[in-house]
């Protein structure tokens, strides 16, 4: 039985609208994209959306909109993609990590303690598809204490008044907290629609603006479209329409939009997706039941009455194992067939982050996670036959890899 980590979910919807993009004589920027960002919108109840390229390149934006600079500091945690990271450094800022707590999300009261005078945004990421505490992250930037010791320099900053929350829901779409979408409690929320995500566009993302009065987040929406395309004051398709050749370019811009064909795949699964998390559920709690029981196993968190998670992810964590262990284990399940995968090897592991001197022994709980970490596979395509045959064969890796390595 063969079982790839996260294959996209492609059925005849997804097809037909694919399809239907081809065909249509017009496959960039345009129609798909406007109903893409309008379903997004709705689902996640924020006041305007701008599709783009990637999460990354969205970030990037949403950091340049903010006006971020050259010693200009970002709390990000030290648990997640290199991108999360890399988008603050390709906005012209330096990344500030911090540890995660036990549950896999940024330790807020790490947050508190790195906050300078330095600091513009904070950057938490919804690993796995659990929220961030974000009540806490925003009674932290409202304090007076945080607030007078915020220096604004751009309009935006100065506009807002305070630090910037803009979270990583690469992860995360459809997760809430007291029945509030991510994207209702921060800022920018930023979602990913890579190959692996719940939603995808094989590449894409999604900037899903909230930010509060007197900003004018329609305004802001017109300003993304045009930044996200050159600068340029008409997309291609307008441009297409009889006699609407002419256009501007008013300001130096990234060339990050979303072709249409790609929006096509992501618009059938946003119009099922209600559908597409409850199976990812389904799979996320054959093997939480299942492996409840054994006392080796340290589970994810799973959602409660208050805080929901998006089943991204199943990363599972194993006690007693050695990182070599952890290693053998990923090999006995690829040679049974069935594809696992780490997250994530902490930034500070890195030889880019290293060089920059970021030490992984200030980072104990994202070491020590990522030394006994292995993520199953979760996918709504997945059956209970799949989950049954990835559990066996998990309960008899570890044994063997247990008893032989010992
Ligand atoms: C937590 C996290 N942040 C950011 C990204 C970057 O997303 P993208 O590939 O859409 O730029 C990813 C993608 O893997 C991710 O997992």
């Amino acid at each position: 039985m063969k079982i790839p980590f996260s294959p996209p979910y492609i059925d005849d919807d997804v097809l037909k609208e694919v399809k239907d993009s081809l065909l249509s004589g017009w496959i960039t920027t345009g129609p798909k994209v406007n109903a893409l960002e309008k379903e997004v919108k709705q689902y996640v109840d924020c006041k305007a959306c701008n599709a783009v390229n990637s999460w990354t390149s969205g970030a990037i934006l949403s950091l340049k909109w903010l006006g971020v600079k050259k010693d200009d500091e970002v709390i990000v945690p030290a648990y997640t993609y290199c991108a999360t990271a890399m988008a603050v450094m390709d906005a012209g800022a330096k990344p500030v990590m911090v540890d995660i707590n036990n549950d896999l999300t940024i330790d807020v009261e790490k947050i508190r303690k790195a906050i300078t005078p330095h600091t513009k945004a904070i950057l938490p990421v919804d690993l796995g598809g659990i929220p961030c505490d974000y009540k806490k992250i925003r009674e932290i930037v409202e304090s007076k204490e945080i607030k007078d010791m915020f220096s604004a320099e751009s309009e935006t900053q100065k506009t807002l008044g305070r630090i910037m929350i803009i979270s990583d829901s690469a992860h995360s779409i459809g997760a809430k907290i007291s029945n509030e979408n991510v994207a209702q409690m921060v800022d920018i929320c930023v979602l990913s629609f890579h190959a692996v995500k719940n939603i995808t566009s094989a590449e894409g993302g999604m900037i899903c603006l909230n930010l509060p009065k007197p900003f004018d987040n329609e305004k802001l929406h017109s300003w993304f479209k045009i930044m996200s395309l050159n600068g340029q004051t008409k997309d291609s398709f307008s441009k297409t329409q009889l006699s609407s050749w002419r256009y501007d370019v008013v300001d130096r811009g990234l060339k990050i939009n979303l072709p249409d064909v790609n929006a096509a795949i992501a618009l059938a699964q946003i119009r099922k997706y209600d559908y597409l998390l409850n199976e990812r559920k389904r799979v996320f709690d054959r093997y939480y039941n299942c492996l409840e029981k054994y006392s080796w196993a340290v589970l994810p968190f799973k959602s409660n009455q208050e805080i929901q998670t998006a089943y991204h992810l199943f990363p599972l964590r194993l006690n007693p194992i050695t990182e070599k262990q952890r290693d053998l284990l990923i090999e006995y399940l690829a040679k049974k067939e069935i594809a696992t995968n780490v997250h994530y090897i902490p930034m500070p592991c890195l030889t880019l982050f290293k060089n920059m001197g970021y030490e992984i022994k200030d980072y104990p709980v994202a070491y020590d996670t990522f030394k006994r970490e292995i993520t199953l596979p979760l996918y709504p395509q997945l059956t209970n036959e799949q989950v049954d045959y990835i559990l066996k064969n998990l309960v008899e890796g570890y044994n063997t890899i247990i008893k032989e390595n010992n």
